[in-house]
């Protein structure tokens, strides 16, 4: 059983979907939890939702001027992991530029500007949501599936750069979540259920599947630099 009591555990993107479902297992396992996003509104809602009590904080992780300013004002964290993201998915030639480089503000760059100033005890880490698409490329995924690549990797440069500090990803497959609720729901639940028959777990993930393997890796001082594919199988389908 994972024990963080006495841990302070900063999640970033934890006001939904995966983050907020780490941040409340974290809580659940005894850790002094942050969620940290741009909404004040959905931060305080998953504050309120949570049984075990969470702060909450507003950060925008593509601007990097806030993220230092954020990190300056506080103790050092335990652990950190970062799930915030917003993300547009469509084929390089459909997706308008602009879209297409505020993806990668705010998932790559967000994550690169976490690295570059936030304070984290010895021996504690950093993780982050990448995404299977790194190495399983899908058509309309193409920038997606690059973005993933580039966190994967320097994710391990990382772990070189920063240890004692540990380094960690999670890549999953498609995880239900709010991300997705921009789908009519029909398409949606009609994509789920083509998942669900193809990915050789046959489900597609649920949050917490994520959040546990999140927090694993973050408890676990052998973990360092390490990637972890978390797909249903998707990968090997
Ligand atoms: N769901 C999937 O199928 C799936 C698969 C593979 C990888 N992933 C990755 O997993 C991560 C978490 O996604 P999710 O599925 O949990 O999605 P989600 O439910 O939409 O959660 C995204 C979270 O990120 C926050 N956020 C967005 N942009 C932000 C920014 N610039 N700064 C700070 N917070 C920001 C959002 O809150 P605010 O709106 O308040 O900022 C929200 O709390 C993402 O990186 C996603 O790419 C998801």
């Amino acid at each position: 059983m994972l024990d963080f009591s006495g841990q302070r555990i900063l999640v970033a993107g934890g006001s939904s979907g995966i983050g907020l479902a780490t941040a409340e297992l974290a809580a659940e396992l005894g850790a002094d939890v942050t969620i940290a996003s741009r909404s004040r509104e959905r931060v305080e809602a998953a504050c309120r939702s949570c049984a075990h009590g969470l702060r909450g904080a507003v950060l925008d992780l593509a601007d990097d001027a806030a993220v230092a300013r954020f990190f300056a004002l506080d103790e050092p964290w335990h652990h950190i992991v970062v799930t915030g993201s917003q993300v547009s998915m469509a084929a390089v030639r459909d997706l308008p530029l602009s879209s297409a480089l505020d993806a990668v503000d705010s998932k790559f760059w967000g994550f690169y500007h976490v690295a570059r100033h936030a304070r984290i005890h010895s021996g504690g880490s950093l993780g982050v949501v990448a995404g299977f698409l790194s190495t399983r490329p899908a058509a309309g995924r193409a920038l997606m599936g690059a973005i993933n690549a580039a966190l994967e990797s320097l994710v391990r440069g990382l772990a070189l750069e920063l240890k004692p500090v540990r380094v960690n990803a999670v890549s999953p497959a498609v995880v239900d979540t709010s991300m997705w609720d921009s789908m009519e729901p029909s398409v949606r639940e009609a994509m789920f259920e083509r998942l669900r028959a193809s990915y050789p777990a046959g489900c597609v993930g649920q949050p917490l599947d994520i959040a546990r393997q999140l927090l694993l890796l973050a408890a676990t001082p052998y973990a360092t630099g390490t990637i972890v594919t978390l797909d249903g199988g998707a990968s090997i389908a």
